[in-house]
């Protein structure tokens, strides 16, 4: 049975722990398009025989404004209408488009999302931010719009590459260390191959931080506050991701530590957190050092949405479960790059 959330921008079924086929029960009289990406349309054929589908190749590439007018002529070509449900199915970036093609298509029709990525399960496909990037703008267009409905089948992660759960564990290693040590705690006595043998140990894991994302967004769908703490280890990640081609969970993984160095200059904590931090993040093969030009990275940071007249609003972390928000002057975000720098580099 789903369970219903409503947001302020819609209401969302949920199908934790479901199979795809129950799909024809949840679009019942409804039209479905899926649109998928050549990966997972050629790994999962089978599942999806029968819809009508739109193939897109594989990438953050696909998200662009072009794709969204290649699927847009595709839907009229198809006689998309209002009557229409788009479903993605796929990792984020097909969500993510999806959701947004769906925002403006025919100024909008329904759309659902069935995540086949960790990242998608426990991330991408919460929170109804969708969008697609703008040259090298990552998500520079957006809309805020929930999908209908999210369903689960965790039978698609059978063919995930291991580099993509590595991707899905920083994310979730991100809930633990901002919202719940006990989680912190559940993830330092698993590893990846454990999680892939023991189907309930992972299920409730993905839904306790789809729970964490859920629980976020409803205090703050607009991000005026709260919501921000989604964003520990992202905004030093994304300048490093910008600097150079590594995976997103590669990025917010380095952007964590980067993150407890600033914490222990700014709020004394103790240097055994980024130790034990360090070390599960290492559990489930995510780099915890990287060489960087710090002065590079910091004027990347210095043109961040959230800079403000001093410096950055950065999030810390208190303890390992408790996040917050703080305004980190440039000056000590500077230094704590530096150190982490030169730590890396002996
Ligand atoms: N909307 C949000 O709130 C939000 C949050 C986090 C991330 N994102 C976005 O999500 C995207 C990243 O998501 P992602 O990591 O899922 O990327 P992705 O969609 O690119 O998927 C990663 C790779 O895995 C492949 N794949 C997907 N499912 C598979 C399966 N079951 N078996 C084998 N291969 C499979 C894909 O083809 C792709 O090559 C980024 O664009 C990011 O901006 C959005
Ligand atoms: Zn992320």
């Amino acid at each position: 049975m789903p369970y219903n959330l409503t947001f302020p921008s819609g209401t969302v079924q949920y199908y934790f722990n479901s199979q795809f086929q129950e799909l024809d029960e949840v679009l019942r009289d409804k039209t479905p398009i899926i649109i998928t990406d050549k990966n997972v349309q050629k790994l999962h054929a089978p599942l999806m025989e029968g819809f009508p589908i739109i193939s897109l190749p594989p990438g953050e590439k696909t998200k662009s404004i072009e794709t969204v007018a290649f699927v847009g002529e595709r839907l009229i070509k198809m006689e998309a209408t209002r009557k229409t449900i788009l479903v993605g199915v796929g990792g984020g970036v097909i969500t993510d488009l999806t959701g947004f093609i769906a925002s403006v298509y025919l100024r909008g029709v329904d759309f659902g999302f069935v995540p086949t990525t960790l990242l998608g399960m426990v991330d991408a496909s919460i929170g109804g931010k969708n969008g697609v990037n703008l040259g090298m703008y990552k998500n520079m267009l957006g809309t805020i719009r929930q999908p209908s409905f999210i369903l689960h089948d965790a039978k698609f992660l059978d063919t995930l590459p291991e580099q993509e759960w590595s991707n899905g564990f920083a994310e979730a290693i991100k809930y633990a260390c901002v919202f719940e040590s006990s989680l912190f705690e559940k993830l330092l006595s698993h590893d990846i191959q454990d999680f892939k043998n023991s189907p309930a140990a992972l299920q409730s894991m993905i839904q306790r931080c789809a729970e964490w994302k859920n629980k976020t967004v409803l205090d703050d769908e607009q991000e005026q506050g709260s919501r921000k703490l989604l964003n520990f280890g992202h905004t030093a990640g994304h300048a490093i991701e910008t600097t150079q081609d590594i995976p997103h969970g590669f990025a917010v993984s380095i952007g964590m530590i980067i993150s407890c160095c600033v914490s222990e200059r700014l709020l004394g904590l103790p240097s055994e957190v980024r130790n034990l931090l360090t070390s599960l993040l290492e559990q489930y093969s995510l780099p915890t050092s990287i060489e960087f030009n710090p002065d590079q990275v910091m004027n990347i940071l210095k043109m961040d949405k959230k800079r403000t007249e001093e410096g950055l609003d950065l999030i810390l972390l208190e303890k390992i479960g408790k996040g917050i928000i703080r305004s980190v002057p440039f000056q000590f975000i500077y230094e704590a790059l530096v150190s982490f720098s030169n730590e890396t580099r002996h």
